[in-house]
């Protein structure tokens, strides 16, 4: 296969959260599958062109676009620049206009720059099309993710019918349905192609009207209409977003049966090797589920880098995550107090709207706490540290399409702590379940909660602090057990069982 990703975030560059893993460690795998994969990503200026192997400009060209004068949309064209390299081994395309123009893209950070986002990524989509069309490229497969790339789809659509071109198999993949890109009519027209000839039910087109209110569409269910498969990140949040609200308005679009059937949770792998404490140069010891002493030295390490109280005994929980309402905040915050009242340390990576307040508890209630350590920053080589320190990990997240934290930190032998929730339920299975099933390798694997209070929280934590501390050997063993479960791309679980990566892309041979 010939794979053609278009993204928004790709790691280690790009990354703001998991979708940039994902997209990373999918496109590795497949490659070293023997697949032809390649990445568009906006060239944004904070891209460290150093880490970009064998950067070189490689055509400008104009991309059509709209833009509003007089209160009207008038659709022109924006000179747009293409450059070639490779990141992490993998080819990628960097396309952005050119900054004499406009400065979308322009800015110190990935999202929340000073242009419109909207706009940003709907000149992107369109570019990519132009892009794609100008080199004659023919991918089977184009893998689109979230609402900023998912235009696409459409704008294909478009051309496949007026211009009869051989259209790619698109795949669509919904990392996280809290955002479904909603935009006005006549802003569709940043794409240079007029909102409204989505908006209106046609009657060969039947459902495939983009508006749930006859003056906005809605990117996401555009993307879900026009592509050839949809994906989110696991079973569960699958079936969240048919049957559990997940989805919002959009629950009734998936589960329209033209739609369903095109429809399926498919678990995110991790990217192995960057995540592997045998080899880890972020640690101070590698370590391995035999070779296991390299544990005990990161946490120590640790300790004493932070200036905590450098003990090996004291269970130490952590969390590494974005610092948004998702993840569960008050849950956190709590997770903070109990670990300490229980007589255990706190290490908490974070970064994001609600920083200022684990800043205030660092430097007021907090402040010299010889067992806590809050830190509100995005630092990558210091997650891997704190993921091979710690003895769990919480993740307490209101909602959660697949999380990757509890997965990196299995890898390093690090105990989940995680509300049951969308793919935290399908990758934790709870110690005391009754309903347990060896055959998994989730099986028994960590401590899980349903409610959303914070005594939901104790019933796991408390007990998850008292087994490590009255059971140090079953913990150990369970530990070791925890780094040997394969989360990697090689297999995965779908809702009919275990399936190769090889055949994780045919199910995209569907007509729309
Ligand atoms: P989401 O994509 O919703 O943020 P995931 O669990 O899928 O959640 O992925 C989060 C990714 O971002 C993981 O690779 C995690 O290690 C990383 N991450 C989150 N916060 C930080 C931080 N403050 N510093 C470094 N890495 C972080
Ligand atoms: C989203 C989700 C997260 C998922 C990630 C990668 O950011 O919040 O649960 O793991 O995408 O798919």
């Amino acid at each position: 296969f010939h794979v053609v990703h278009v993204t928004a975030e790709m790691a280690p560059v790009a990354k703001v959260g998991g979708l940039a893993d994902v997209v990373t460690g999918l496109a590795k795998a497949c490659l070293e599958r023997g697949h032809q994969v390649e990445v568009m990503l906006p060239f944004y200026e904070c891209l460290p062109d150093e880490e970009i192997e064998g950067l070189q400009h490689e055509r400008d060209f104009d991309a059509p676009k709209g833009a509003v004068w007089d209160g009207q949309m008038r659709v022109g064209a924006l000179r747009t620049q293409a450059f070639r390299g490779r990141i992490e081994g993998i080819p990628v395309i960097l396309l952005r206009p050119d900054w004499r123009e406009c400065n979308i893209f322009r800015g110190s950070r990935i999202y929340g720059g000073s242009y419109n986002e909207l706009e940003a990524y709907l000149y992107f989509s369109r570019a990519c099309l132009e892009y794609l069309l100008l080199s004659n490229s023919q991918p089977h497969i184009l893998h689109v993710h979230e609402w900023q790339t998912s235009a696409l789809p459409m704008l294909y659509w478009d051309k496949y019918h007026n211009d009869g071109l051989k259209r790619p198999r698109i795949v669509l993949t919904l990392h996280n349905l809290d955002n479904s890109g909603e935009c006005r009519q006549d802003e569709f027209g940043y794409t240079g192609l007029p909102g409204e000839m989505f908006a209106t039910v046609d009657k060969a087109l039947d459902e495939r009207t983009i508006g749930h209110n006859p003056e906005r569409l809605c990117l996401l269910k555009g993307a879900i209409v026009y592509s050839n498969a949809v994906t989110t990140v696991s079973p569960t949040y699958a079936e969240e977003a048919l049957t559990g609200g997940a989805a919002g308005w959009l629950q009734s679009t998936l589960a329209k049966p033209g739609l369903r059937s095109k429809f399926q949770g498919v678990l995110n792998g991790i990217d192995t090797a960057a995540w592997d404490a045998a080899v880890d140069a972020a640690l101070p010891a590698p370590f391995t589920a035999d070779l296991w002493q390299g544990k005990a030295i990161c946490k120590r390490y640790l300790q004493m880098g932070l200036g905590m109280d450098v003990d090996a005994k004291k269970p130490m929980v952590v969390c590494v995550t974005r610092l948004v309402p998702q993840k569960g905040i008050h849950l956190i915050r709590h997770g903070i107090f109990r670990t300490l009242e229980q007589g255990g340390q706190f290490v908490l990576l974070g970064s994001g709207h609600a920083d200022g307040d684990f800043r205030s508890l660092a430097e007021g209630q907090l402040r010299d706490h010889p067992d806590v350590r809050l830190l509100t920053l995005y630092n990558e080589p210091l997650s891997h540290l704190i993921y091979a320190a710690g003895d769990f990990v919480l993740v307490p997240s209101m909602f959660e399409p697949c999380g990757l934290t509890q997965l990196i930190a299995m890898r390093y032998g690090t105990i989940p702590i995680v509300r049951s929730t969308g793919g935290l339920a399908d990758t934790v299975k709870d110690v005391d379940a009754s309903s347990a099933d060896p055959s998994s390798q989730w099986n028994a694997n960590g401590y899980t909660f349903g409610g959303i209070d914070e005594g939901s929280l104790n019933s796991a934590l408390d007990r998850a602090l008292q087994h490590y501390r009255e059971r140090p050997e079953w913990w150990a063993e369970m530990s070791k057990r925890v780094m040997r479960i394969n989360s990697s791309w090689d297999l995965t679980w779908t809702e009919s069982g275990l399936v190769k990566i090889k055949q994780s892309y045919p199910f995209a041979v569907r007509e729309i």
